[in-house]
């Protein structure tokens, strides 16, 4: 099965650009329809020009409500033939009626080993805390903040002298390897979101 990806960004679109760079190998199960930004000068939005993928800009400054900017996004989306929704590096927190429309259908990427440092500030607090280990969590969408259920995780060291910025960016090349892993593991039926809310993994 190929998975119709709908994938919304806020910045520089790393993750999009891996999600896309995947995609370009016709044996991965997935390809990118569309993608939204809630920033109009979000760099991200270069890669899916480059990739002549449609993108839209939905500036959540031009609602009066979040509500009424998840209903801008909901009726984009159903513009196309969506199947899941990436959020990669999407810096707003979608509503519970939007999520509750898209259950199970929404992936998010969080640059922690959840259920720990869940929110901002990840690499800061690790550092502060002395963790050994950190890492980067796929996971189902819920209306929890980075609450859902996880799918993968990929775990990097901690060093005595790492900054928050150096942690990140050994973090982040583990994200470009997780999030296709994570997508093709959805395709391939070899995980998918219980009723229960939870992850079921099938060998
Ligand atoms: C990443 O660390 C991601 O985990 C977080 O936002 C950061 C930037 O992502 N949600 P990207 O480069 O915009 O994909």
């Amino acid at each position: 099965m190929t998975l119709n990806l709908a994938v919304l960004i806020s910045g520089s679109g790393s993750n999009l650009k891996a999600i896309l760079n995947a995609c370009e190998d016709q044996n991965f199960p997935a390809k990118v329809r569309v993608v939204i930004s809630n920033k109009e000068d979000a760099k991200g939005l270069a890669h899916a020009a480059d990739h002549k993928i449609p993108h839209h800009v939905v500036d959540h400054k031009n609602f009066a409500t979040r509500d009424d900017f998840d209903n801008a996004l909901h009726e984009i989306l159903t513009t196309y033939p969506v199947d899941v929704i990436c959020l990669a590096g999407f810096m707003r927190v979608l509503g519970a009626t939007f999520i509750s429309h898209w259950a199970g259908c929404i992936l998010n990427i969080h640059p922690s080993l959840l259920p720990l440092y869940k929110g901002l500030h990840t690499h800061q607090r690790v550092i502060a805390d002395g963790e050994k280990f950190s890492g980067c969590s796929v996971h189902f969408v819920t209306p929890g903040l980075d609450d859902g259920p996880v799918i993968l995780q990929k775990t990097v060291p901690v060093l005595s002298d790492d900054t928050p910025e150096i942690l990140a960016a050994r973090i982040l090349k583990e994200e470009h390897r997780a999030y296709p892993e994570a997508l093709r593991l959805l395709a391939e039926g070899r995980v998918c979101f219980t009723p229960h809310g939870t992850v079921e993994i099938k060998n």
